[in-house]
């Protein structure tokens, strides 16, 4: 009898094993059900840097809750590069001691705590873009460690990957969570080089569309080998990949840069195109020092309904002249976001007229047509009601800024 149950138990086991194997082979992709919104936290790279460690993070995380941006919707904290000490005699990454000396589970623990999720980075190559060990031919013990330390959401870059084929490289780690069995978002952070956003929806819930963001509205900056990218810049860059995103797959225009130095319209027209593209809201300033206009920037709740909202269509420019563009993002329930943009070289007078500018988003189908119906408008930076679409709407808007409203029907 014991001879039988122990037989049973083995067959029982090995079909588990085999049907998970198989499923692999299969799937060999990510895991489903993840950021069916555009994910929403904060990373560590923007303001800081290699500056990271464990104080930091745990002040980062307490932040996040005492200003608000936790009931906002923030969820993940993610440290970037620079975490990483060596790998152990038996190659099991560890945090560098000294800047980490509780070590990663501990730390994801303390976030956890708190409600939050914890995020971390890695690379696809055999060092990060900061010269730290890389997960290249680590992937399944990395991605076993991440899960032991509870870890949520895992971005992975793209240096020094001599040889590597950006699919299979970012395949590789994501059938390594699906064996690690812990639910972990997958970041893609390869540049937008070989399209992740045509092989992407099947192995991650977000990549990177483009080089680096740079702190500055409308600038490019030449660091020599490499170029990083102002806000408008990296805007202009998303033209033509709106039909790649959607719930569980979004394009990531890099980090925000809120709050870590420029005017305060520019954070907000900054943050309003990111709402627009169904962008992920990753905050990268400092959480523990904020102002209140970057407060009420990053927490407002209007904006970011426009971002999360379920349908999770990417916005669209409908129209653009004299560097006024105006932008449109179908919403759920036959709403619509419209954004007036204006980055040219004054301030500019914004007229239109609902009824005669019918909108059809090629895409999605969706239709605003006023001399259909009545749309009732709020503005959103306004917190205010600002009548109906059976009205011309003008208003006047300052270089870089933005007027950003929410038709409802
Ligand atoms: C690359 C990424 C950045 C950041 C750094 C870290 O440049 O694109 O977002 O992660 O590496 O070294």
């Amino acid at each position: 009898m014991k001879k039988l149950f122990s037989l049973l138990t083995l067959l029982i086991l090995s079909t588990g094993a085999f049907s998970q194997g198989n499923n692999y082979a299969q799937n060999y992709s990510k895991f489903n059900g993840l950021a069916l919104t555009p994910p929403m936290g904060w990373n560590s790279w923007n303001k800081f840097a290699c500056n990271v460690n464990e104080q930091l993070i745990r002040e980062t995380a307490d932040a996040m809750v005492a200003s608000g941006m936790k009931d906002a919707g923030y969820t993940y904290v993610n440290i970037d590069d620079c975490w990483h000490g060596q790998r152990d005699s038996l190659g099991f990454i560890q945090p560098d001691p000294e800047r980490f000396p509780s070590g990663m589970k501990a730390l994801a623990d303390y976030v956890h705590a708190k409600g939050l999720k914890f995020g971390i980075y890695s690379d696809a190559g055999s060092q990060t873009c900061g010269g730290r060990p890389g997960s290249r031919g680590y992937e399944f013990q990395d991605a076993q460690t991440y899960a032991s330390w509870g870890v949520d959401y895992l971005k992975y870059d793209w240096c020094n990957t001599e040889g590597l084929k950006a699919e299979g490289a970012y395949m590789t780690m994501a059938a390594a969570l699906q064996k690690a069995e812990r639910p972990i978002v997958l970041s893609i952070c390869e540049w937008g080089n070989d399209k992740p956003w045509e092989w992407g929806p099947k192995v991650g819930q977000l990549w990177r569309t483009t080089g680096d963001i740079y702190n500055c509205f409308d600038c490019i900056e030449d660091h020599g080998t490499w170029q990083s990218f102002g806000v408008m810049q990296i805007l202009d860059k998303q033209e033509g990949l709106r039909q790649y995103a959607g719930p569980g797959q979004w394009n990531d225009p890099d980090m925000l840069e809120v709050g870590n130095g420029m005017a305060v319209n520019e954070d907000r027209a900054h943050f309003t195109m990111w709402s627009m593209l169904a962008a992920p809201l990753i905050a990268g300033n400092d959480l523990r020092h904020m102002n209140k206009e970057t407060i009420d920037i990053l927490t407002n709740k209007e904006a970011i309904a426009v971002n999360q909202d379920k349908l999770g269509i990417q916005g669209f420019k409908h129209s653009s002249k004299d560097g006024l563009e105006t932008w449109l993002k179908p919403l759920a329930g036959g709403n619509w976001a419209v954004v007036f943009l204006n980055r040219g070289d004054g301030p500019q007078k914004v007229e239109f007229d609902w009824k005669i500018n019918p909108i059809t988003d090629e895409l999605s189908k969706a239709e605003l047509n006023a001399s259909k119906t009545t749309y009732k408008i709020r503005n959103v930076w306004e917190k205010k009601a600002a009548g109906t679409t059976a009205k011309i709407f003008k208003a006047e808007i300052p270089k870089n800024d933005v007027v950003m409203l929410v038709l409802s029907k």
